[in-house]
């Protein structure tokens, strides 16, 4: 979604936003600004399409000054064009903004400012904004008029603010969009995304809805909206810049996918002991998981591919820890009325930690006194703050749109966690334990010999890249991975439509699409309803539909039944959905090469989805 980036210190400014905002390229975004105040007044250069052409640009006509704010915007209220772009100006051009979020009552907002003769140069909600703090100021210094504008905002923002008439300092406030400040030595930036600003500093500072701060290039001052000073703690970002580059491969998305083994190990990490044959988490998660009542219900809130780890999260805490578990859309869960209480726990999944869904449906559930346990990738991000407890998946950054390594990490977060109820619970035996611990240890080493299916899959994915539908099925735990599978086609390969079924739902609709060549991918890897997705092959077959499937290692006698088959390593079944996932990213990942389709930014796409 939109990025923000600031700057305050030494260097040319242009220079440094320029860099933060390629940085935040892979979130997705349609048109890209910076405002820098070059010391007459604020300079805006601004350009619809990709960083490249506002860098070009910036090139032959070179922006000078030590301060200044950076945007690439996703568009929300109004298509994405250079006048919609951000950063917006007041009308004497003396102040410039960069928002992301929503204002929801904009279109209230921008009445009585028509009506007071503002002349509105583009359709976003974000210039009422910047109207608005003009239009106090014309009583009261910056500082106050943004403040006072702040208290008139319904929705959701991060917003940064240079000022000609203040060419020390940046403002910036947060309400329901992530920003962070970075300090560094005699410099001061500002980020909605830590990446951004990686290789620059490591020092942040993660702020709270709510917040409000001043920023020079020696100072950070944080307080409330109302003006009360608050503390905010300096973190030390521990990972690297090199986590956020390709390293050789053609997309970020590829490198992810091979990324897994590690990830997973990663999740894996000081959790899962084999010497002392134990699941273990940090004091703090275990103490929450220890409360759980006998009757604890738990409710898994998660958006698009978070949601299908959810999915798979239900199979395997019913089956094995016997918890009765709901699996909600975040976006659904926030407006239907959930049943919640103080024996409710829910499950928030997210990569980024800042899905607005997600975000408001954990506050929603904490309102009603239940608890919250995250399994979130990104640390300090809102959701890890506000939850009771986080299991975080320590997948590293995850750049490609697609999600890929964030999902098998959550996947194995789930597993993790189910296990340690399993075993708490007193539901399982010695020999069981001691299986599932072994299968869970190989497990980095078991999706390391699924990444052997790249060749293969490759070859088929020039087979079917031509096709624009597909079906993928599946049954049990892998129905999420036909639901994840067909997410991952679509996502990557907008001219392709795919859709996820429960392989039993066919016969109830979807079947009737199916003649001569309709591609279905069938995920019939080993489980107790291996014969039953065998069935669902060979009605697919009947229509002469063209079935591509994944079985277990081992598995010859399904070769009569299918078109195209790839095999990968046998596991239990709840470790399946991970090793599924594998040649299934990549099926997406090759078919969208073929069709020269943009793979780690794919259009209308953005990485965390900040807004409603
Ligand atoms: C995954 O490929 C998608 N880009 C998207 O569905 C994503 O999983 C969803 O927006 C949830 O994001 P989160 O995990 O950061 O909350």
């Amino acid at each position: 979604m939109c990025g923000i980036v600031g700057y305050v210190g030494k260097k040319q400014s242009v220079e440094v936003l320029l860099e933060a905002l390629s940085r935040l390229e892979y979130r997705g975004y349609d048109s890209a600004g910076v405002a820098v105040l070059n010391g007459k007044g604020v300079e805006i250069r601004r350009k619809a399409g990709k960083l490249q052409g506002l860098m070009e640009s910036i090139h032959k006509k070179p922006v000078n000054g030590h301060i200044g704010i950076g945007h690439t915007r996703w568009a929300t209220h109004g298509e994405p064009s250079e006048r919609n772009s951000h950063p917006h100006t007041s009308e004497s051009g003396s102040i410039a903004i960069v928002h992301n979020g929503i204002i929801e009552n904009y279109a209230e907002l921008k009445e009585k400012l028509l009506a007071k003769g503002y002349k509105f140069k583009s359709q976003t909600d974000t210039e009422i904004v910047v109207h608005l703090i003009a239009e106090h100021a014309k009583k009261l210094s910056i500082e106050e008029a943004f403040r006072k504008t702040l208290t008139q905002l319904r929705g959701s923002y991060a917003i940064c603010l240079v000022s000609k008439d203040e060419p020390d300092r940046l403002y910036a406030a947060r309400f329901g969009s992530p920003l962070l400040v970075g300090i560094g030595k005699g410099e001061g930036f500002f980020a909605s995304d830590a990446p951004a600003i990686l290789g620059l500093t490591r020092e942040v500072m993660y702020l709270n809805d709510g917040d409000f701060v001043v920023l020079t290039a020696s100072d950070v001052k944080v307080s409330t909206v109302a003006g009360k000073a608050v503390k905010r703690k300096i973190t030390s970002i521990d990972w690297d810049l090199s986590a956020a580059r390709k390293d050789g491969y053609d997309h970020y998305m590829l490198k992810e996918i091979h990324e897994q083994p590690a990830a997973i190990e990663q999740t894996l990490f000081n959790r899962l002991d084999l010497d002392k044959n134990e699941i273990t988490f940090d004091a703090k998660t275990k103490k929450f998981l220890n409360n759980l009542s006998k009757q604890e219900r738990v409710i898994i809130i998660s958006c698009g591919t978070a949601y299908h780890a959810g999915l798979v999260g239900e199979y395997m805490l019913e089956e094995y820890a016997h918890m009765p578990v709901d699996v909600d859309l975040a976006s659904e869960f926030r407006y239907r009325g959930p049943m919640l209480d103080k024996n409710t726990t829910i499950i928030a999944i997210t990569q980024s930690g800042e899905t607005a869904d997600t975000l408001a449906g954990i506050r929603m559930a904490k309102k009603h006194g239940s608890k919250v346990l995250a399994i979130c990738n990104v640390m300090g991000s809102s959701i890890a703050r506000e939850a009771d407890a986080v299991i975080y998946t320590h997948a590293g950054p995850e750049i490609a749109v697609a999600s890929t390594k964030a999902y098998t990490a959550q996947v194995t977060a789930l597993i993790l966690l189910t296990l340690y109820l399993t075993k708490q619970r007193k539901l399982v035996t010695a020999t069981k334990w001691k299986s599932l611990l072994k299968g869970l240890h190989e497990l980095p080493k078991t999706v390391e010999k699924a990444l052997a299916t790249e060749a293969d899959v490759k070859t088929l994915s020039a087979k079917y890249a031509s096709l624009r539908n597909f079906y993928y099925l599946g049954r049990r735990y892998n129905f999420p991975s036909a639901l994840e599978g067909a997410l991952k086609l679509k996502e990557v390969c907008p001219l392709i439509h795919a859709e996820g079924y429960a392989a039993g739902e066919m016969k109830h609709g979807p079947i009737s699409l199916i003649h001569m060549g309709w591609p279905v991918v069938f995920v019939a890897t080993d489980s107790p309803v291996y014969e039953k997705v065998v069935s669902n092959i060979q009605e697919v077959r009947a229509r002469r539909g063209e079935c591509i499937v994944v079985a277990s290692e081992g598995n010859e006698e399904i070769r009569k039944n299918v078109d195209s088959l790839i095999h990968v390593p046998k596991t239990e079944e709840l470790f399946s959905p991970i090793v599924v996932a594998v040649p299934l990213q990549f099926f997406a990942y090759y078919v969208a090469c073929a069709n020269q389709c943009d793979v780690d930014q794919p259009p209308n796409l953005a990485k965390s989805v900040t807004v409603e």
